[in-house]
């Protein structure tokens, strides 16, 4: 993992093939959703590397030993739609975590983010916050969904993406220096249409097989 003041990147060799399927146009929607949990599950080894852990005395069946517990409570936050690619691999690895959701979807002229539906634990201030989205390109939606968090109370947050743009990772940089970004990648930069390139193309339409 290559570490950048706030930005990490998981460069590790499974991951960069995984992406590399994620780019390919010609992966079907099914592979594309079984590719992102995958990668989504080891993204989050690396991000959990630091965490805390507590000890707790156990006994297996023949003598006592020391048991470890995460000491956080985690909450996973993936920005709707194309965060939910994430989620099951998170939790495949982090169980006890509750999930909270934001609702956000970029509108296609302004590229403003608008927002549609939330809804947190009520564990969210006390928690160290994950939130997921495989796409940080203008930054507009990561940035809006930090400062709504923010305001729900979230202190202890880490921004995940699959790919990010130099412009989006600046943006939260700029705006939440707080709160580190982990990404798989950054790309070179983005179209007029705020789509990243070389990108992967619009990861909800991908997901759930609603391009046009
Ligand atoms: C995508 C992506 C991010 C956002 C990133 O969502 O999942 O949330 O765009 O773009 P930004 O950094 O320029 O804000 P989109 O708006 O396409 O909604 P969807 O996930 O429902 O398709
Ligand atoms: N959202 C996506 O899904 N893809 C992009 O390239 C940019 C924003």
């Amino acid at each position: 993992m290559k570490k950048i003041n706030n930005l990490f990147i998981i460069d590790h060799p499974l991951v960069k093939r995984d992406v590399s399927i994620l780019r390919d146009k010609r992966t079907p929607n099914h592979l594309f959703r079984t590719v992102m949990s995958r990668i989504a599950g080891m993204m989050a080894f690396e991000v959990t590397k630091n965490f805390s852990v507590d000890t707790f005395d156990l006994n297996t069946p023949l003598e006592k030993t020391t048991g470890y517990k995460l000491h956080d409570e985690i909450v996973i936050v993936p920005i709707l739609r194309a965060g939910l690619g994430m989620v099951e691999g998170f939790l495949n690895v982090l169980p006890e975590a509750r999930v909270g959701h934001v609702g956000l979807y970029r509108d296609e002229e302004t590229l403003e983010p608008v927002d549609y539906y939330s809804k947190f634990p009520s564990t969210l201030s006390k928690s160290l916050v994950l939130l997921i989205d495989p796409m940080l390109a203008t930054g507009g939606s990561a940035k809006a969904a930090l400062s709504f968090m923010k305001s729900k109370g979230a202190n202890n947050i880490r921004m995940v993406s699959l790919v990010a743009s130099p412009a989006g990772v600046q943006i939260v940089a700029k705006n939440h220096p707080d709160v580190p970004i982990y990404c798989a990648v950054v790309d070179r930069g983005l179209n007029s249409k705020g789509y990243i390139l070389p990108g992967l193309g619009d990861a909800g339409d991908r997901v759930f097989g609603t391009e046009s």
